[in-house]
């Protein structure tokens, strides 16, 4: 149990409720929080947007990549895919898988976290078969034997929790059904089209292990399976059974948005929702400073609310050690009401640990990113 060291306190003018009736003459509220929004946090009232800086040097800055530019995405198997950021403790890969894997893949290296940003077709596993569509989250178990068979391309975001397992966060309060009931989830058949797949033909296994590949070859599939039990399994979940968590008088943190866990990372779900309604409440995430995680955000589809010119297919990465948060045009729509719903789907990775851009993220990166939140651009729209 951490024992931080905690002396509320209070100075000047300041709201008493976070995200609430904000000072009229310093409308732009700060949270420095720690531990990732569960964690000491002290909120300040800025007279000027914190994110209104008007130049920025060296390799710190919030960054954004637009995978739909990614040239080779499209390999064979997941273990060649781009990596585009990690760390000691996960992987964030993109894969375009374009044919039927002509090969099983087996990841020794941890659990797999896919989510289906586009295409679908079947996959093929230990545990039997199952569909996959755009919007599925599919959680391969370390060591699942697996392989795709796509029926229009599948575009795979890949996350790994690297020598660790995923799992499903604290529902505290909400109860063991709140955001989805886990009678929701489904996993995998062993069907007739599982069963029609057998066969006595030569097959390879490719293994990952210490980001190495070993390859094992059988003289027949070794999806073969004719039934078994237990609870270790292939895990889908679609974001259209995410139920969200919202308040119409206080902007929740994305931390009420999390859906799977591992011990040093966290992955939440934005999905549509409606917007805060009481007047005087925040309606678009509050600038903040979230210093002792990365946060990279992927995002699936909608309408970005908090972001000017960011794309289905994009990335933004806000690594830790500055103050980020709406851009200024989201910022004003907000303040005028001008939207109810909130129309969007993206994935969040947030670490625990920093994260290592790969020079393939580099190549794809929008260098202009880090000058999205000056306003000056806003007045010359006008
Ligand atoms: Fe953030």
């Amino acid at each position: 149990m951490a024992n931080w060291i905690r002396i509320p306190q209070s100075q000047g003018t300041h709201s008493k409720q976070a995200h609430a009736n904000l000072p009229a003459n310093a409308c732009y509220e700060r949270e420095v929080g720690r531990h990732g929004f569960f964690g000491p946090a002290t909120h300040l009232h800025h007279k000027h947007p914190p994110t209104s800086w008007c130049h920025w040097e060296g390799d710190l800055r919030p960054r954004a990549f637009d995978l739909n530019k990614l040239p080779s995405s499209a390999t064979h198997s997941p273990f060649d895919a781009v990596v585009l950021l990690k760390n000691r403790h996960c992987q964030y890969r993109f894969w375009t898988c374009f044919k039927p894997m002509a090969e099983l893949a087996r990841n020794a290296d941890g659990d797999d976290l896919i989510f289906v940003h586009a295409g679908s077709g079947e996959l093929f596993c230990d545990f039997g078969h199952m569909r996959i569509n755009a919007g599925d989250y599919i959680i391969i178990p370390r060591s699942t034997m697996w392989r795709l068979v796509p029926q229009q391309p599948l575009s795979l975001l890949m996350i790994e929790a690297t020598n660790e397992a995923y799992q499903l966060p604290d529902r505290g309060l909400l109860g063991q059904h709140g955001m989805f009931d886990t009678a929701v989830l489904t996993s995998p058949q062993i069907d007739h089209a599982f069963l029609a797949q057998q066969d006595e033909n030569r097959w390879q296994v490719r293994i990952k292990r210490h980001d190495r590949i070993s390859t094992v070859t059988y003289p027949f599939n070794p999806l073969d399976a004719i039934g078994w039990h237990g609870d270790v399994c292939v895990v889908k979940l679609n974001w259209r059974d995410i139920r969200p968590v919202m308040s119409h008088r206080y902007h929740l943190p994305p931390s009420a948005h999390t859906t799977f866990v591992a011990p040093r990372f966290v992955v939440c779900t934005f999905v549509p929702r409606p917007a805060e309604s009481e007047p005087g409440v925040l309606k678009v995430p509050f600038y903040h400073n979230n210093d002792d995680f990365d946060e990279v955000l992927f995002y699936h589809q909608g309408n970005f609310f908090s972001r000017d010119n960011i794309d289905a297919g994009m990335v933004t990465f806000h690594p830790a050690g500055f103050t980020h948060g709406p851009h200024p045009k989201a910022f004003a729509a907000a303040a005028n009401n001008d939207k109810t719903f909130i129309d969007e789907v993206a994935v969040m990775l947030d670490t625990r640990d920093a994260l290592q851009v790969l020079p393939e993220a580099f190549a794809i990166e929008d260098s202009a990113y880090v000058d999205s939140w000056q306003t000056a651009t806003l007045e010359d729209e006008k």
